[in-house]
């Protein structure tokens, strides 16, 4: 059976007291959700707020984590470091990552592993740009993502990988796929898996959809099939909206 799951991402978003008061109105407010809850927070508000949420069906994710060990890697956070708050998850693979700080496949699939390895669990983001979607290139980018960065894994460590499938175009601009656009991709996304680790596990897999998802958007895009819940920037930032595209699941 696989999971059905909204994951909140802040971004670089709220101070730590600002965070502390956002995760704690959540606490109070997800008591028995009918799916998984992770809020994806910065490094630093981590041990915070998994310290809370002790208790609570509301598991923490980071946004990122360093594609090292350990070491002499000034202002990196490393994996075990991240693991070590309490977090049970991270979040690798996001476009801004790729955009702004240069991940690539390779360093991608370093973070990947280092994060397996320490015990997290990875919610892995895919998507295509807008030229590449106008070019009709879309499958073939995220069929490249995950075979640069995740498909060298076992099938065993493939059961701690959630995707997000981010449509670039559609992250803090307001666009959404249309719910059409997204279960044709997460489709696609899911023969993917498929071939690689077989029917059983495809179906296991959990994928989320990500860029512009809403309390208005919601419903209607966890109607289709493929579609297994929400990876929310801008609108996990309110509890009130994040609350219902929770209740939208
Ligand atoms: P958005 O961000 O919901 O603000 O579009 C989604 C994301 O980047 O994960």
């Amino acid at each position: 059976m696989r999971t059905k799951m909204v994951a909140g991402n802040w971004k670089m978003n709220k101070n730590l007291q600002e965070g502390v008061a956002l995760a704690t109105e959540l606490k109070e407010a997800v008591k028995n959700p009918s799916c998984a809850v992770v809020i994806g927070t910065p490094f630093i508000h981590l041990a915070s707020v998994a310290e809370l949420l002790k208790g609570s069906p509301i598991k923490v994710a980071a946004e990122n984590c360093a594609d090292k060990e350990k070491g002499a890697y000034t202002g990196e956070v490393s994996a075990e470091m991240v693991r070590s708050t309490g977090a049970e998850y991270c979040i690798l693979g996001h476009s801004e990552r790729r955009a702004y700080y240069h991940e690539d496949a390779a360093i991608l699939k370093e973070k990947v592993l280092l994060a397996l390895a320490n015990g997290l669990k990875v919610i892995f983001c895919i998507g295509e740009v807008k030229e590449e979607r106008e070019a009709g290139k879309q499958n073939e980018v995220v069929k490249e993502q995950l075979e640069g960065s995740v498909f060298n894994l076992t099938a065993e460590q493939w059961a701690n990988i959630t995707l997000a499938y981010e449509p670039v175009w559609a992250i803090g601009t307001g666009l959404t796929a249309t719910p059409q656009q997204a279960q044709e991709m997460h489709a696609y996304i899911r023969s993917l898996v498929a071939k690689q680790y077989g029917e059983q596990v495809a179906d296991d897999t959990t994928i989320l959809y990500g860029g512009s998802c809403n309390e208005k958007n919601a419903a209607e895009l966890f109607a289709n099939p493929d579609v297994d819940g929400g990876l929310i920037g801008g609108a996990s930032l309110v509890a009130e909206k994040f609350m219902a595209i929770i209740n939208a699941r």
